[in-house]
C-alpha cells in the first residue's frame, strides 16, 4: 500500500507473522527502470516471503522489471490492475487495465517468460459501467490462460471518474460473493479475496470459499491482528505472545537504522495502531507521536511509549492465548 507498506513497515509486520506473504508498495515500471532503484527496491532479507508489486502496461518494460525483481530475490511479482488514481490512469495502468484483459494477459505472459517466480495480478471486480459478472469473467480467463500464479480480487468496483482513490476503497459496495463465484468457475486459478476483511478470524471464514485472503487496511491500522495469522491460518506457534514483545524486538532494527540516518518516526509511524482500544493506547500513541517532532529521538522513546501499555499487555496475552488454543 502506497506510503504505508514501506520497508520499515514490512520489517515490523514480518516480526508479527512469519508466514503471511507481504507486498511492497506499487512501483511503476518507470520508477524501477529509470528511478533510484536501490532505494525503491530495498528490503531486508528478513522480510521474505515478499512480493514486488508493479504498475505498468508495457509487456517489455514489465518483463524487464520482473527480472530485476527476481534477480534481487523477491518471491513473487504482482501486477496492479486495481488502483484507480488519476496519475495511474494517465499512465494507462492500474484499474483501467480491467478494460484491456488481453493486454494484461500479454503482460503476464511476458513477465512469466522473464522469471521463474510466480507472477500474479491484483484487480477489481470491474470498473465504471462494466458488468462485474462478464467483465471479471473475461479478465480472469485472460489471466488464467496466461498462467498467472494467482488473481487477487479487491471485491468492489472502481469508478475511474468521480470518486477519489480513498472513496474508491469505501463507496462502491463490497461483493465477496462475486469472488466466490469466480473461484467456483475457475477451480484451477488461485483466487485471493481482498476488501473489507476485518481480521484474521474473518479471513478464516473466507478461506472455505477461496484460495487465499489479502488484508490491507486492517493489517496496517491494527497490526496486532497479524500475530494471530501464524496460529490461526497456518497452525504454527505465534511469533510473539504480545504486541509489546514484538515492538520490543524491533529495537535492534531501529538502532541499526538510526545509525544509517533513518529518523525514528519513519519506523514508529507504523506502530501507532499496535494497541488500539486497550488501556494506555492513547498515551502510547501520544508518546510515540513525539518521534515526529524530535529529530534526535531514539529507541528509548519507543521503550517509554511501550511502558505506558504494560498492564494492557497482560490482557492481550490472554486474548492471544485464547485465540491460539
Ligand atoms: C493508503 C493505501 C494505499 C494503497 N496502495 C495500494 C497499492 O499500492 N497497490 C494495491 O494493489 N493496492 C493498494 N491499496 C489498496 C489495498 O491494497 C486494498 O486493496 C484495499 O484497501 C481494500 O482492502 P482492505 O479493505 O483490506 O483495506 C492501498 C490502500 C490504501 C489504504
Amino acid at each position: 500500500m502506497m506510503e504505508w507498506t514501506d520497508r520499515h513497515c514490512r520489517f515490523f509486520h514480518r516480526l508479527l507473522t512469519r508466514r503471511a506473504l507481504l507486498y511492497t508498495e506499487m512501483l511503476t515500471t518507470g520508477a524501477v527502470l529509470h528511478g533510484d532503484r536501490a532505494r525503491f527496491l530495498r528490503y531486508d532479507a528478513a522480510e521474505h516471503p515478499l512480493a514486488l508489486q508493479l504498475g505498468g502496461s508495457d509487456p517489455r518494460a514489465l518483463a524487464a522489471c520482473a527480472k530485476i525483481g527476481a534477480d534481487l530475490g523477491f518471491d513473487e511479482i504482482n501486477l496492479n490492475a486495481g488502483c484507480p488514481s488519476d496519475r495511474v490512469q494517465d499512465g494507462r495502468f492500474g484499474a483501467c487495465l480491467m478494460a484491456e484483459p488481453q493486454l494484461v494477459g500479454d503482460c503476464v505472459a511476458a513477465m512469466k517468460a522473464a522469471v521463474a517466480i510466480p507472477v500474479t495480478v491484483k484487480c477489481r471486480i470491474g470498473i465504471d459501467e462494466q458488468d462485474a459478472e462478464s467483465a471479471l469473467e473475461i479478465f480472469a480467463q485472460s489471466i488464467e490462460s496466461a498462467r498467472a500464479g494467482a488473481l487477487i480480487v479487491h471485491a468492489r468496483k472502481a469508478w475511474l471518474k468521480g470518486l477519489s482513490p480513498k472513496e474508491n476503497r469505501e463507496v462502491p459496495p463490497l461483493d465477496h460473493d462475486r469472488v466466490y463465484r469466480l473461484k467456483a468457475a475457475h477451480p484451477r486459478l488461485n483466487v485471493v479475496l481482498n476488501g473489507g476483511i476485518a481480521g484474521v478470524e474473518d479471513a478464516l471464514l473466507h478461506l472455505d470459499r477461496v484460495d487465499g485472503v489479502m488484508m490491507g487496511r486492517a493489517a496496517y491500522q491494527e497490526p496486532w491482528r497479524l500475530i494471530a495469522v501464524d496460529p490461526l491460518i497456518f497452525g504454527d506457534a505465534a511469533a510473539f505472545a504480545s504486541p509489546q514483545q514484538a515492538a520490543a524486538a524491533l529495537v535492534p532494527y531501529i538502532e541499526r537504522e538510526l545509525v544509517e540516518g533513518t529518523r525514528l518516526h519513519a519506523i514508529t509511524r507504523h506502530l501507532h495502531g499496535l494497541f488500539r482500544a486497550v488501556p494506555g493506547a492513547r498515551a502510547y500513541r501520544r508518546r510515540l507521536a513525539d518521534a515526529a517532532t524530535s529529530p534526535h529521538a531514539d529507541a528509548q522513546l519507543l521503550a517509554a511509549a511501550l511502558a505506558m501499555v504494560s498492564d494492557a499487555v497482560l490482557d492481550r496475552d490472554r486474548v492471544l492465548a485464547h485465540i491460539a488454543a
